[in-house]
């Protein structure tokens, strides 16, 4: 269905080609003083020079070719030359109609859809996940899931970080704590064990120990520089181990994404690219691109327009290994090759900026990608506590993200019974409580975290995102619980929802909350074009804020009128459809009750 700004701007522009006025410039938007109108058009205004009329004389002949619309209603020129107008209650009720017989409310699927790789997540492997990672994986979820939701082919890969020190690390530790493993005998042909000589807690223990070390130790840091150039190079125990080590390691990182309600198509990860880097160098190379400086091979991204310095981009360091760059330059080459997108999206933390300009040009000049191929960064802020600075435990420690989780899920708790008590309302047993309180948590956080246009900063507030008040993931949630719930005791009483029945209402509060459903379709494409969750979160705010006007303002179960009253219960139905749809994409659930 088509938004219902470009419906009343087709009215528009007839009623100036009507009066004589060229119409291509013609747009309606909705209007900034709802106190004066629904809807404006600011039309008029340039055509006054060449016309030779004053705006509103313009604007005036205009509102006369609009007295027999079907759409617009009260339509008024005002000073100093624009057009307010209002829907027609029973276009409206028309509209909302048509809406509510789509299973996908009047959100029309692309024509020609597009494919469109998005990388996030981005854990590295053998680490716990921290909240640095959260971002991504939050944003990254809801960008795929609006993409999908307008019809695109979206394939949502973690790549991870697994082909770094860190598994030199790893490496050289085993070794000194078990120096007798088969992995380490460089004279073993055999296959190697089934079973890892590890566990998921046992690497979260190593990883930093070894860290540590090696900062603290040079011979150790050399040993893991060389065990990584060695597993790099292909010595088979050391092969052998990584894929346990990235076996145990990514069962861990599952559980930890699907407890975040997060699931990626593909598990593919920096080491996958490796065998793409030869071929990539010898293209930037053959193309005359590559070029030795100081004994590393680069690439010059530098281009006049720019304002700051771009730096070239080093494609092999002068001790022949290759760098993030180099890998991401290999993943590019690999998802064309597999997937041929029209759109390459990257959700990562905005200090990488300048990381992704540089490889995104190299990708570019060395025809990595086709010319038209869109190679999109969103670089996303820094999540901080209350002192401003990036979020770390209270000992000043990285906060791993199950404790974070953890930490919610009991203030949500605590919130729900507080509030099951506040209300009177009858208690729900602890394991229902704890249930819920996982489910409203998830929204609390991702809320908290999406609300927020993801190129700013903002402080990680335990108490204010669950809140049941304000702009929150609980508080949509309770409106969802409470429409569920009338719905629930108008079936109870016999009736059956007509998801269908709108009729014209003269009411203000009912028009107000008809006018915001019928923005939806407009806010899912905005929101996919301009890779902007947040403005789904913005939408679903204050379209709560409407419905619980109506709700408070409006006798819904107790209207004596039955067509009035299944005309509420349509709206209503149609308001929870669009809201449990708008917190889907964003990545979250409703649960039954609160
Ligand atoms: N693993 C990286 C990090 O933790 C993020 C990866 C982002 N994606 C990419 N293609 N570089 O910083």
């Amino acid at each position: 269905m088509e938004r219902i700004a470009d419906l009343l701007t087709e009215e528009l522009k007839t009623a100036f080609t009507a009066a004589g006025y060229p119409a291509d410039k013609v747009r309606v938007s909705q209007s900034n003083r709802p106190d004066l109108c629904e809807y404006q058009c600011n039309g008029a205004m340039p055509l006054a020079k060449t016309a030779h009329k004053a705006p509103l004389a313009i604007a005036k002949e205009v509102v006369e070719h609009l007295s027999g619309s079907r759409r617009i209603d009260n339509a008024q020129a005002v000073a100093p030359g624009f057009i307010n107008m209002d829907v027609k209650e029973s276009y409206l009720a028309e509209y909302l109609g048509d809406m509510a017989a789509s299973s996908r409310m009047g959100c029309d699927e692309a024509e020609d859809p597009m494919t469109i790789v998005i990388d996030y997540g981005g854990p590295n492997v053998a680490k716990p996940l921290h909240v640095g990672h959260l971002r991504s994986a939050v944003i990254g979820e809801s960008l795929k899931r609006i993409a999908r939701y307008c019809g695109h082919k979206v394939i949502g890969d973690v790549h991870l970080g697994d082909w770094g020190l860190q598994m030199g690390l790893i490496i050289t530790e085993l070794q000194e704590r078990q120096p007798g493993l088969v992995y380490f005998d460089e004279s073993y042909t055999g296959d190697y064990p089934q079973e890892p000589p590890f566990t998921i807690s046992d690497l979260e223990e190593i990883y930093p120990t070894a860290s540590k070390k090696s900062k603290e130790d040079d011979a150790y840091h050399a040993k893991a520089l060389e065990a990584t150039a060695q597993l790099q190079a292909g010595r088979r125990g050391y092969r052998a181990l990584f894929q346990q080590i990235l076996q145990v390691s990514v069962t861990d990182l599952k559980r930890n994404y699907k407890a975040l309600n997060v699931d990626f198509d593909l598990w593919l990860g920096e080491s996958d690219a490796q065998k793409y880097i030869p071929g990539m160098v010898k293209k930037l190379e053959d193309e005359g691109l590559a070029h030795e400086s100081q004994g590393a091979l680069v690439v010059d991204v530098a281009e006049e327009s720019d304002s700051k310095e771009i730096p070239p981009c080093i494609i092999r360091k002068s001790d022949g290994a290759s760098l993030y760059a180099t890998t991401d330059l290999a993943t590019i080459v690999q998802r064309m090759q597999d997937f041929h997108p029209d759109e390459i999206l990257y959700v990562v933390d905005k200090r990488q900026q300048m990381h992704f300009t540089q490889v995104f040009r190299v990708a570019k000049k060395g025809g990595l990608v086709e010319p038209d191929t869109k190679l999109e960064f969103l670089g996303f802020g820094t999540m901080n506590g209350k002192d401003g600075k990036p979020f770390k435990t209270r000992e000043g420690g990285v906060m791993r993200l199950e404790v974070l989780l953890n930490d919610i899920y009991e203030e949500m708790y605590r919130k729900i019974r507080e509030n099951q008590e506040g209300r009177g309302s009858e208690e729900s047993g602890e394991d229902e409580a704890r249930e819920t309180a996982k489910v409203v948590g998830l929204a609390a956080l991702k809320y908290g975290d999406l609300s927020n246009q993801a190129s700013k900063n903002y402080v990680f507030d335990l108490d204010r995102f669950t809140s049941f008040e304000g702009n929150t993931g609980p508080y949509i949630l309770y409106t969802i619980v409470r429409a569920k719930s009338i719905l629930k005791r108008y079936e109870e009483a016999g009736k059956k929802v007509d998801q269908e029945a709108f009729l014209p209402v003269n009411d203000p509060n009912v028009k107000q909350l008809e006018l915001e459903c019928a923005r939806f379709n407009g806010v899912i494409a905005d929101a996919f074009a301009e890779t902007a969750p947040h403005k789904v979160c913005a939408y679903i705010y204050n379209l709560s804020n409407v419905f619980n006007h109506f709700y408070h303002e409006t006798r819904i179960l107790g209207e004596q009128d039955e067509k009035k009253q299944a005309s509420y219960i349509a709206l209503l139905d149609l308001t929870k459809r669009i809201l449990e749809t708008c917190i889907d994409v964003l990545g979250f659930s409703a649960p039954e009750r609160m």
